[in-house]
């Protein structure tokens, strides 16, 4: 007798199946594969990650199931159907979607995410947390990152599915996504299991608003889960994959050896945020020293206060004197 994990998991091993086979026949198939080979995906990135169709309708999904003598109510709680609200009966919760399928540490898929192939919303679709899927645990693209993160003990990270499967079609396979949730400490710390001692991780996010402030937030993190960090800001408007199928993997990397430590991009950031007139300053100093007064090793803080000085043009003596005098907020 199989306990509910095992059960749900052999679910979605058997929804991916499914999505496979839609992918590889049929002429909805074709469309679908269309799709993909137009965005610069190979055939063996399809096949190695397992790509799929979810086909259009309602419940192609939830027939193939039921013809195969399953549960709906654990094809629901997989995530894979839902319940109808009105009446009797389930639906498919992905229709007419590119189909990636994630994996845990055990190559299991857990989940899937789906993409549609025209403007249609939501973009994208994943499946909900459920007990074999937990989003502040989860990589995409974690397994086949591994090797290769152990290797150069470097991780990068980025937003999005095609994001990682470009990454890894161009040979930097040391690549995990997030997948639009912010980053967690579960995730810095699974991270830094895969670099090991000394290693580091760069942020590729998409280089717009929102991939910014996501990029500031994880600065946090990161500081907090002592793995070290560095930002790969991205021409505006780029992100990685529409980079490396533009610029090739040569330009990337000459990019990525020039990623800007957390604390200059959070100095930048602070730059532009506030100007560099007299209040910007003022503020800029404000904003910063909490991340100062974090860097625990004193020739590095000494030197981030120089740059800092002389950056915003301000007195050395200054900018130390101002947060020496600073003591972080009492803890609530
Ligand atoms: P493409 O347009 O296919 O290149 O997608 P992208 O990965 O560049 O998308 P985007 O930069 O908008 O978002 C990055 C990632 O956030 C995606 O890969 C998804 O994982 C996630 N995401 C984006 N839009 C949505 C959405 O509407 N719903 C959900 N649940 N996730 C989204
Ligand atoms: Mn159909
Ligand atoms: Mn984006
Ligand atoms: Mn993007
Ligand atoms: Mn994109």
């Amino acid at each position: 007798k199989l306990t509910e994990r095992e059960t749900i998991l052999t679910l979605i091993d058997e929804a991916m199946a499914f999505y496979r086979e839609r992918l590889l026949s049929g002429r909805e198939g074709q469309q679908a594969m269309g799709y993909l080979l137009k965005r610069g995906m190979t055939r063996k990135t399809i096949d190695d990650y397992r790509l799929g169709f979810a086909p259009d309708g309602w419940d192609h999904l939830t027939r193939y199931l039921h013809s195969r003598k399953r549960s709906p109510v654990m094809a629901a709680q997989a995530g894979l159907i839902v319940p109808r609200k009105k009446g009797e009966g389930y639906y498919d919760r992905f229709r007419n979607r590119i189909v990636f399928p994630i994996f845990n540490a055990q190559n299991q898929p857990i989940g899937f995410g789906g993409r549609v192939m025209d403007d249609a919303l939501p973009k994208y679709l994943n499946s909900p947390e459920t007990p074999v899927y937990n989003k502040s645990r989860s990589l995409y693209g974690l397994n086949a990152a591994r090797p290769k993160c152990r290797e150069t003990g470097t991780v990068y990270v980025v937003e999005g599915y095609f994001d990682l499967l470009s990454m890894h079609q161009f040979g930097i396979a040391n690549t995990v996504a997030t997948l639009g949730t912010s980053l967690t400490a579960d995730h810095v710390r699974i991270l830094r299991g895969f670099v090991g001692e000394g290693g580091k991780a760069v942020l590729v996010y998409d280089s717009d608003q929102a991939g910014i402030k996501a990029a500031q937030r994880s600065v946090a993190v990161f500081q907090k889960g002592d793995l070290e960090a560095r930002i790969l800001v991205l021409p505006e408007g780029h992100d990685p994959d529409s980079f490396l199928m533009e610029q090739g993997p040569d330009d990337f990397m000459k990019a990525a050896n020039s990623a800007m430590a957390m604390f200059s991009f959070m100095a930048e950031s602070a730059v532009d945020r506030y100007g560099l007139s007299v209040e910007g300053k003022v503020r800029i100093v404000n904003d910063l020293r909490p991340a100062i007064a974090a860097i625990g090793d004193p020739v590095a803080r000494s030197l981030r206060i120089k740059h800092l000085a002389e950056r915003i043009g301000v007195e050395e003596s200054i900018v130390l004197d101002k947060i020496r005098r600073w003591k972080p907020a009492p803890a609530r």
